[in-house]
């Protein structure tokens, strides 16, 4: 590439989920909500005045940022940035707070985004391979760096390391704990309380799944105000939209409508998982909206997958990599569509 960047030269950018146009299609690949948003939410955005549309947003989202902190018990809204969805914070706190030729540590596997994002700040992304119950190793603890991630719950295995082991981090880790709670509305506990017990705790949160707010864009990441103030210098001046705010605010203050899907998801967890377990899956408990099923049999992982998709229109994860290749990662959708995908996958097993 005759104008590109050496530094951008090698990196392969992130692979979403595909996004399909059939309306026929199960889709259990991208961790979406199969219900919808508060119809709050729906309310705020038909009110929206179109003057909001013609002025310029709050560039920092002051009303958002405040509902958001007193919802999840923060001492005031300086200790709140808001996003334009999560994958925003994350590339931000690397600009923010990790140089170039810096180390930054994850597990793995974890999200891969974070290897990307790396790979485009020009840091060096360390990952420490989890232990065969998808825990944090001893190795994990001794490895420093300017800045870690962790997402609690993991993605794409669904297991939370317990919180005892993030604030061992968070006490040890010489630089920045990112505690990416992107999945924590269907995790038993969280860690929120972490900016004020620890000086190095970001904790991040989603507005996409547990508020199926996807489409929408909305994130938040909760720290000490001296950090806060780091991320609104790099932050551009308008990262979050007039419609984002409006929207975000709606949902945070229907909290209740979002415990309640959250524990819809979770019931239906349940039930799929002993259903895969029933199949002859190896299902790791998931306290996210997602199950890692690890499969030993005939077809393959890939092969189920391929089958799937091209014969029943049913949509999963599928990751070629290391520790991974044997499984398929499967959203939570709705009743029905977990017991279509039951039903398919005994079809395809025979
Ligand atoms: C672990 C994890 N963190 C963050 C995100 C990104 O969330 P957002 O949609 O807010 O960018 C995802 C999305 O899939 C995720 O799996």
């Amino acid at each position: 590439m005759k104008h590109g960047r050496k530094l951008l030269a090698p990196v392969a950018g992130y692979t979403p989920g595909e996004q399909p146009t059939d309306p026929g299609v199960i889709k259990l690949n991208t961790n979406e909500n199969p219900y919808p948003p508060s119809p709050k939410v729906m309310e705020a955005l038909r009110a929206l005045d179109p003057g909001a549309l013609r002025r310029y947003p709050d560039p920092v989202s002051a009303r958002f940022r405040a509902a958001c902190a007193a919802r999840h018990g923060l001492p005031g809204p300086e200790w709140v940035i808001a996003g334009n969805g999560m994958d925003e914070l994350l590339s931000l706190v690397l600009r923010t707070f990790v140089d170039p030729g810096d180390d930054v540590l994850a597990p793995y596997p974890t999200y891969s985004l974070y290897e990307v994002l790396c790979a485009l700040h020009g840091c060096r992304m360390v990952s420490v391979d989890l232990d065969g119950d998808f825990q944090l190793t001893e190795a994990f603890f001794k490895t420093p760096a300017r800045l870690c991630f962790l997402a609690r719950p993991n993605a794409p295995t669904g297991v939370a390391v317990p919180r005892g082991a993030v604030e061992r981090l968070c006490r040890e880790f010489p630089g920045i704990v990112v505690i990416d709670e992107a999945y924590v509305d269907f995790c038993d506990d969280h860690c929120m309380d972490f900016p004020e017990r620890f000086e190095n705790a970001i904790v991040m949160r989603t507005f996409s799944k547990s508020f199926s707010l996807a489409g929408m864009r909305v994130g938040v990441a909760a720290a000490r105000p001296e950090l806060i103030n780091e991320f609104m210098k790099v932050k551009d001046s308008y990262n979050m939209n007039a419609v984002s705010q409006a929207v975000g605010l709606a949902a945070i203050e229907d909290y209740g409508y979002m415990r309640a899907s959250a524990e819809r998801v979770r019931a239906t967890r349940a039930w799929l998982r002993a259903e895969l377990t029933a199949l002859g899956f190896n299902v790791p408990e998931s306290q996210s909206n997602f199950l890692l099923a690890r499969w030993a049999g005939t077809p393959n992982a890939r092969g189920l997958f391929e089958a799937l998709r091209g014969e029943k229109n049913i949509l999963v994860r599928y990751f070629p990599h290391r520790m991974l290749a044997d499984a398929l990662r499967i959203t939570v959708g709705t009743d029905d569509e977990c017991a279509a995908l039951v039903r398919a996958l005994g079809e395809i097993i025979g």
